[in-house]
């Protein structure tokens, strides 16, 4: 296997806008980044990735870009941006930067002038198509049940919809423009010649639409939209043709830097995965599969498990994998995967030592190195991001209780990880001196940086050793997977072999107590064998609640 210093990274998510407010306006800015680098160099932390920091109108919390080469004012200018690079490089960590190519603002210039007339030079630059039968192009629903659903929305000037698969302030990007490719590989271009080292590509296996943007046939899972608008996100992943995009990207772009890239892929398996991220594709070097935080479902274990072992061997042929459990699109793990009750630290320990030694690179999100929890608003007007509050108005048009309709939403909304960061025990759980964007998760008296670090047992410094270890111990990253013990339904536990160091995990991933027998091979462990333990004690062949542990055998 080919080294890389992606693959051996550790990757600090920093949703700006939550993360560090320095001017008193409730919103998290570049300044509040560069205060706490020490911090994430502490932590061991080796990229940070910055989810949009672009000029936007902020329907989208910035991945409605209005200009892609300038900083949205709330974050800062340039030269914060400049500074908060050299803050992070000469403290040995690099910066990736979020890019949204499948879509801008309507507030763009290129969408101000493909507006203007069907003859303008940047008409080609969106997706334009005239009525069919005085209706929609077809029949696709926006992913952000927005207004009536439909994904096309109506410009009186040059009688034509264009689509919009997000917002209607969001136009979808017509990728088969090669005017409109070469803006982009330009501005590509420019921020890497500025030396940031990266990108996440949102949502980049939508680039290519299908040929002729036929009728979506597949039913739509309930609440089934009443103007009978289709959500079918399959349409726009993974058509033919998008695997030609990504090459150029690449020969354009990427390859032409030493720089990383993840793509975000939703709707895709491993079985699709390879051709995106294998050594010779030249296309990206890895991506996040939603398999495991795939939105309105809760993975079971022995799901999990297979999940993991199905990437193991896309890496075994030649590709990569992220592990992840968490981001800005998700619920808080803990919440999710763990018990944020009476467990909350077991569990958020727990499922840290899980992920950190599955293979691939790690992503770590904001928040999450000190167990941070959903939130529990009261009501709507607490919500802001655009997927809760139009599947909420959706759902209650749709004759579901209001309270109802909220106590679904709840669990995965997406607001649950975009409260405030938690530093401390002050107001506002000390992100600002004024009151937030977004409400502060009450917890905060509780959950803080400020009290783990004060406290030696806290879920942060499980992270610091998982992620020390990670720099000692090629095996965390370029170790062949092995699961065993594979009768226990809710235990996970496999090794990791590389170059003669060989290690062994296990972990009872329910809130029940497990006894368990080891195989013969690892009947001998002794405790000089363990390295990690998210219990002080433990007895051999008794797993406790959420109980973790990881030994060394060679
Ligand atoms: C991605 C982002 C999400 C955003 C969407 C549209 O899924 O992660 O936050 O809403 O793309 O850009």
């Amino acid at each position: 296997m080919r080294k890389a210093w992606w693959k051996e990274a550790v990757v600090y998510q920093i949703y700006p806008k939550s993360f560090q407010d320095t001017n008193g306006d409730g919103i998290g800015d570049l300044q509040g980044i560069i205060r706490h680098l020490d911090y994430i160099h502490d932590l061991g932390a080796t990229v940070i990735w910055l989810n949009p920091i672009y000029a936007s109108p902020q329907v989208d919390n910035g991945y409605d870009i209005s200009d892609y080469q300038s900083i949205h004012p709330a974050f800062g200018t340039l030269d914060d941006f400049r500074q908060l690079l050299d803050e992070a490089h000469r403290r040995g960590i690099r910066v990736i930067l979020d890019m949204v190519l499948n879509h801008t603002s309507d507030e763009h210039r290129w969408f101000q002038e493909s507006k203007k007339s069907k003859d303008n030079p940047y008409r080609d630059f969106y997706i334009w198509r005239p009525a069919k039968n005085g209706k929609e192009p077809n029949n696709w629903g926006n992913y952000f049940y927005e207004g009536r659903g439909s994904a096309w929305e109506w410009d009186e000037t040059t009688q034509e919809y264009y689509l919009h698969n997000y917002s209607k302030k969001m136009p979808d990007l017509n990728w088969d423009c090669p005017a409109m490719r070469q803006e982009i590989y330009s501005m590509l271009r420019w921020w890497c010649d500025l030396g940031i080292d990266g990108f996440r590509l949102d949502a980049i296996n939508r680039l290519q639409k299908p040929k002729g943007l036929p009728d979506s046939t597949r039913p739509c899972a309930p609440p089934v939209n009443p103007y009978g608008y289709i959500v079918d996100r399959e349409m726009c992943a993974n058509q033919p043709g998008i695997h030609d995009l990504l090459k150029e990207l690449n020969r354009e772009v990427f390859s032409r830097y030493d720089i990383m890239t993840v793509g975000e892929t939703g709707n895709l398996t491993s079985v699709k995965a390879l051709p995106y991220i294998h050594e010779d594709s030249h296309e990206i070097n890895m991506l996040f599969h939603f398999e495991i935080a795939k939105n309105a479902h809760l993975v079971s274990v022995p799901e999990y498990k297979d999940i993991q072992k199905r990437w193991a061997d896309v890496i075994r042929q030649g590709g990569w994998s992220t592990q992840y459990l968490t981001n800005h699109d998700s619920p808080r793990q803990i919440s999710r995967f763990g018990n944020d009750g009476e467990f909350r630290v077991e569990s958020g320990k727990m499922l840290a030592m899980l992920s950190h030694t599955q293979p691939g690179t790690i992503y770590v999100y904001q928040g999450e190195e000190i167990g941070m929890i959903n939130v529990n608003f009261p009501s709507i007007e607490y919500y802001d991001e655009r997927y809760t509050v139009g599947k909420y108005h959706s759902m209650v048009e749709q004759g579901v209780d209001p309270k109802e309709a909220l106590e679904q939403l709840k669990m995965m909304s997406r607001d649950n990880v975009r409260t405030p960061m938690q530093w401390s025990s002050e107001q506002f759980a000390g992100f600002s001196d004024s009151k937030p964007w977004l409400s502060v998760n009450p917890t905060y008296t509780e959950i803080n940086v400020q009290a783990a670090i004060a406290d030696p047992a806290s879920i942060l410094y499980t992270y610091k050793q998982l992620i020390a270890l990670r720099k000692e111990h090629p095996v965390m990253v370029y170790g062949d997977y092995c699961p065993v013990m594979e009768q226990y339904e809710n235990v996970v536990a496999y090794t990791r072999a590389y170059e003669g160091e060989k290690w062994f995990m296990i972990f009872n991933f329910q809130a029940a107590p497990q006894e368990i027998e080891f195989p013969e091979e690892l009947k001998g462990l002794t405790e000089r064998a363990l390295l990690m333990c998210n219990y002080p004690d433990h007895k051999a062949r008794t797993l406790r609640p959420y109980e973790a542990r990881i030994y060394k055998i060679s």
